[in-house]
This record gives structure tokens, sequence and C-alpha cells, in this order.
């Protein structure tokens, strides 16, 4: 037999460039479960259908599994002339149990069989981050119940603008960081199906058995059709596209506590362990792994962006540019969920400074909606309300008082309204307090949300 499964019309030996060029195993081992997996199951449809002998069968899964313990233990021996994983496990398939590896193979390719590997891993990777997205979310949960009660300042575009609490804060990324969870649900179920018996392209004559492989490897189901299946790779970009948006989502919560946790700013503690120093500046404390997060969400969507480069435009069926669709995917992947155990830890240690927050609500006119509101229920059209508020807070502004400190008289100026006494009723308190409809800010609301997205978990 030729020294490669694919060798036998070739009359001289691969260049030693070109096999350098062309290998994939240097990377693509990470699938090396996917692959034994995927090949046991192959192996028992091939018992079931009377290709392969039930002894031929047994042989094979047995060979697999101590091929698996090699993995495991580090001891597998890789060959790079053998190009990729499934060319490296069939190899020493053959090694350990002689013939029946080389049954192993029949009513397959290696484009289907790959295809059927990379769903694999990318069923086995979103369940994994359905996981840690669940813990995050948990400690978000926690983070927002215990903040019902804590009053800061929300803003927009920076500027300070409405009083909002911790935990309607915490729950802004709980929502995102939720979307994104069922996102990587959907990217789970759409990757879970079989492409084993596209064959190479246009299936196989032999009697497979396609239902039944799925099955095994717990698929909800197979491909519509060969040509199609052996190329396409849009569980991956939908990886991609997830993975990009959930780091889009952190590097936003990465720059907000980034700021927050600067001395001007100062509203965010981080504890010393969870930050970094400088070599030469003695006094410095810096969030580094904010920013590391931050950073790396370019990287994942990078990653993104070249996949769908990748598969722009490619002809129909298995083109070996599809081997570059492997490096990117692992490094989002990794790049991901280390993101969100981080991001775990870290908002599990993080506080939001309560006293800071609170002293930061007496400026910049955050209850200036509120009083133009109140003017609409005294009987004021909201555009003139909204004018005549805003005349309030630029004469506010002069004489350095907040809207509660005004005194009736100066406030009669503008409008002549006002009850007695008017100014002091005007509390972040129940500035959040009456903002109670569905979604709101209030304390009954952001309770009522926590405890629905707790249900929501329960059920993934
Ligand atoms: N290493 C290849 C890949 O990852 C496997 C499929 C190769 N198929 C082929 N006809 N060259 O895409």
């Amino acid at each position: 037999l030729p020294d490669k499964p694919w060798g036998g019309r070739f009359q001289e030996a691969t260049d030693e460039e070109v096999l350098a060029y062309t290998e994939s195993i240097s990377f693509d081992q990470t699938l090396w479960r996917q692959d034994i997996r995927g090949s046991g199951a192959h192996a028992k449809m091939l018992v079931k259908v009377g290709i392969l002998t039930g002894e031929e069968g047994d042989a094979i899964l047995l060979g697999l599994s101590e091929i698996a313990e090699e993995f495991e233990k580090g001891t597998f021996p890789v060959r790079p002339e053998l190009e990729d994983i499934h060319m490296n496990i069939e190899r020493r398939l053959f090694e350990k149990i002689g013939t029946p590896a080389h049954k192993l193979h029949t009513a397959r390719s290696r484009n289907d069989q790959v295809a059927l590997d990379l769903r694999l891993y990318v069923v086995d990777e979103a369940s994994a981050l359905v996981g840690l997205l669940r813990d995050l979310l948990d400690v978000i949960l926690e983070k927002a119940e215990g903040g019902v009660d804590l009053l800061m300042p929300g803003y927009t575009h920076l500027q300070p603008a409405q009083p909002i609490t911790g935990g309607y804060y915490y729950l802004c990324h709980a929502e995102r960081l939720l979307r994104d969870l069922d996102r990587v649900k959907d990217v789970r179920r759409r990757a879970g199906i079989s492409p084993l018996g596209s064959g190479a392209l246009a299936g196989t004559t032999f009697p497979i058995d396609r239902h039944y492989v799925a099955d095994l490897l717990g698929l909800q189901g197979i491909t519509g059709n060969g040509l199609d299946a052996v190329s396409d790779r849009d569980f991956a970009a939908d990886f991609l596209h997830a993975l990009s948006l959930l780091m889009v989502h952190l590097s936003q919560w990465a720059e907000e506590w980034i700021l927050w946790s600067t001395s001007e700013f100062s509203v965010l503690e981080i504890p010393d362990r969870y930050m970094t120093g400088s070599s030469m500046m003695p006094q410095k404390k810096n969030p580094d792994i904010l920013e590391l997060t931050r950073g790396r969400a370019g990287r994942v969507l990078g990653d993104y962006v070249s996949l769908m480069t990748l598969l722009k435009a490619l002809p129909g069926g298995y083109n070996r540019d599809l081997q570059e669709d492997k490096e990117q995917l692992f490094d989002a992947v990794s790049v991901g969920k280390r993101a969100v155990s981080m991001m775990t830890s870290l908002c599990g240690q993080a506080r939001l400074k309560e006293e800071k927050l609170r002293s930061r609500l007496s400026s910049g006119g955050l209850l200036a909606t509120d009083m133009a509101e109140d003017l609409v229920r005294m009987g004021v059209p909201f555009r003139e309300a909204h004018a005549i508020v805003g005349r309030i807070v630029a004469h506010s502004d002069k004489l350095g008082l907040s809207l509660s400190e005004m005194s009736d008289e100066d406030l009669s100026r503008f409008y002549e309204g006002f009850p007695k006494g008017y100014a002091k009723c005007l509390t972040p308190e129940m500035a959040v307090s009456r903002r109670n409809h569905p979604g709101g800010p209030a304390r009954e609301r952001v309770l009522e949300r926590i405890s629905a997205i707790r249900s929501i978990l329960a059920e993934f």
C-alpha cells in the first residue's frame, strides 16, 4: 500500500516543502475527540448494514479507544507527513489493529468526515459556552438583586442623564448576555446535524444508514444535499458571529468599567488581585484584564471576517481553502470562553461604590425630566414644559444649586403653578420608583425581571 491513503496514482513522493505547506495536523489535532467519535459511529453503522463484520467493528472501536487514551496522555505519535488528524488517526489505527482499519473509510471521504468533525466541535463548544454564560448570568443577577436600592446616575453620551439603580444597570448587561446565550443555543441547534454520507460530494454506492449515524452521535438530523454539505461552513460562521457579538458586549462592559475605575470617575472598586501594576510608575493600578477583554473583541471580530472572506466566492464542492476554516474558529472559541469566565470572576469581586454614586446624583440636572413631566401633569404641553425646565436648569447652574435645592420663589419666576415646597419632593428615589412599568427601573420591576430571567435560565 502507498505511504499516503491517496498515494496510489502518484509516481513520486510529495515534496517536503509542499508537505509543510499543506499539512493541517499542527492545528486540527484539536479535533481528535470529534474525529474518534465520528469514526466510531461510522464503524457501527458499517456493521449494521453488513459492510463490516461485528468483529471488525469491535476491533475498530477498541483501537479508537486506545488512540483516545494516547491523546489524553499526550503520547499519540503525530506524523506531519500524514497531513491531517483524519489520516493520522487512521494510520495509527492500522498499526494497532491491522486490516479492519483499512475498511473504516468505506463509504466516507475526508470531505464529509471533516465537515462532521467541525460540526461536532461547534456543538461541543457551544454547549460549553452555554454553561459559562449561565454562570456569568447567575453572578450578574445576584449583583442586580443586591443593587436594587443602590441609586446611581444613568448616562447617555457619557453625560449624566437620569437616576437609575445598580440593579437596573446590571440587568442591562444581563439582557445582552441573555441574547448571546440564546444565539449560542441556536448555533448549537443548527450545527447539530450529520453530513456523513455525503462522501466526497456525490454520496456513495453503499447502502448506508445516515440516520443511524446521526442518532449514535446525538445529532438531530442529517444534511439534505451532499454537494452542499461538504462545503457548508455556515455553522462555523454562525458561531463566529455569535462569539463576535458576545465579545462586542463584553468590550462595551469592559470599556465602561475601565472608565468607572479611573480616579476621575472613581465609582467602581476592583480588588488588587484583579489589577496589575506598572514596571516604572510605582503608584499605578491598572485594569489590564478589562483592557484585554476590550482588545480581544477585535481579535474575535477579525476571526469572523477571516472566515467570511474565506467562504466568499468559493466554488461548489470541497476546496482546500476550507482547511483554513479552523484556526480562527478555535481561536475565537478559546478567547470567548476565557473572556466569559474572567468576567464572571471579576463581576463577582468588583463593587459599585454606593456613596460615590449617590454623591453624583445631585449635579447634572438628573431630575430635569421628572420636573418636565410634572409640569405636563399640571397641564403644560410637553414641549413647553421642556423649554421651561431648560431655563430653570440654566438658572440653577448659575446659582450652583441642584434642581431640588431651588426655592419656591425662584421656581415661580419660570412657572407660576408649582405647588409649595415642590423642589424638595424632587428626589432620585422618587424618580426611580415612579418609573414603574415593565422594563422600568422601579424596584419591583427590576426584581420582576430578575426572576423572569432566572426562570428563562432554568429552562435552558
Ligand atoms: N485537512 C482537510 C481539511 O481540513 C481535510 C479534508 C481534505 N480533503 C481533501 N480532499 N483534500 O479541510
